[in-house]
């Protein structure tokens, strides 16, 4: 059984979203998502999601490609949630190129879907 894990924010769900979930789950057996808080998202990004935790959790767990989704609490933790849910690689969008050295899990990051993103989404909506 190869476990896949990924982290992400997942807000104004688009079809990048989409696209990185389906093609990490292709990549193994099980696809775990960490889903980031909305506290965590806070201190990443300087705003809140759009989205509340629960919805977004709610979403990416219904999506067929999807095993199971935990809230990301922490970029420090990892380490700890890929020892937890067993994971062999973390899969990322390659705007997170060469980010993570874990240990005991892979990390590989493939190309980001071109020309769609949650901060664009809402710029284009304000503006
Ligand atoms: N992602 C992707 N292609 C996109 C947008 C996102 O492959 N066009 C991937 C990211 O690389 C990441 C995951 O989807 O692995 C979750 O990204 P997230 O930060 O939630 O989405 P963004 O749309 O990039 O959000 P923002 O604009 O707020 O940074």
């Amino acid at each position: 059984m190869k476990t896949i894990i990924t982290f992400g924010t997942f807000d104004l769900f688009h079809e990048g979203h989409l696209r990185i979930l389906e093609r990490a789950r292709e990549m193994g057996d099980r696809l775990v998502v960490g889903v980031s808080s909305d506290a965590f998202n806070y201190s990443k990004k300087q705003r809140y999601p759009i989205i509340p935790e629960e919805s977004r959790m709610n979403i990416v767990r219904a999506l067929k490609c999807v095993d199971e989704v935990f809230p990301e609490k922490s970029m420090e933790l990892k380490q700890f949630y890929c020892d937890k849910y067993d994971a062999d690689v973390l899969v990322m969008g390659d705007d997170w190129s060469g980010s993570f050295t874990l240990q005991g899990c892979e990390d590989i990051y493939l190309p980001r879907t071109e020309c769609v993103s949650t901060t664009e989404i809402i710029e284009k909506i304000r503006s």
